[in-house]
């Protein structure tokens, strides 16, 4: 059989390891677990890109919260880009008189939460925050307000630690730039 390469490496560029983003994720877990101490906090993982990141930020976090899950798409990943978001799968719990901070992959156009926070205010939560791991400001399209963010990143692709391409290299442990074929 012929032996398979795990992934082109000449196609990635390493941006952060994992000590980096760990190191980062320790600091936003305890900022956050400051921020929440007393409060009744649920956080929403936008999927998929923010799985890896929601379970190792919510490790390092040492206050009692829920944990619930958005799937979101948009038109624009299919033929016409009219930059229209829906949500795909809606959340479980509900988040009226709740503390809730989204936690997200990568902020790029903004389109995303723009829309999600827009529908979620509908949901009367007490309050309503966003931690991104990624953010790229120079994309943006609509204003997001990011409260918490992992690290800035210019305009430049980018795949690993829960983040794809075409739903592959989510399982990298590192992000990295890569070059799309
Ligand atoms: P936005 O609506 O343009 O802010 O896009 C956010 C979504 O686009 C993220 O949740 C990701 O799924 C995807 N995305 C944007 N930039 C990248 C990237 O560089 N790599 C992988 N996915 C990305
Ligand atoms: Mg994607």
């Amino acid at each position: 059989m012929k032996e398979q390469k795990p992934y082109e490496e000449n196609q990635l560029k390493i941006l952060f390891t994992l000590e980096q983003i760990e190191e980062k994720i320790c600091e936003l877990g305890k900022r956050i677990s400051d921020d929440y101490a007393g409060l009744d906090l649920v956080m929403i993982g936008v999927l998929r890109g923010s799985t890896y990141f929601l379970v190792d930020l919510t490790r390092r976090m040492r206050i009692p919260f829920a944990i619930d899950f958005i799937s979101i798409s948009h038109y624009s990943e299919q033929a016409d880009s009219t930059g229209v978001v829906r949500i795909t799968k809606d959340l479980d719990l509900s988040i009226s008189g709740k503390h809730v901070l989204i936690v997200e992959g990568i902020v790029d156009t903004g389109l995303s939460l723009g829309y999600l926070l827009r529908n979620l205010k509908t949901r009367n939560p007490e309050s309503l925050k966003i931690c991104t791991l990624l953010n790229v400001e120079a994309r943006r399209i609509v204003e997001v307000p990011v409260d918490y963010k992992g690290f800035d990143i210019p305009n430049i692709f980018v795949v690993g630690y829960g983040l794809d391409y075409n739903e592959k290299y989510r399982n990298l442990q590192f992000i990295a730039e890569f070059n799309r074929p």
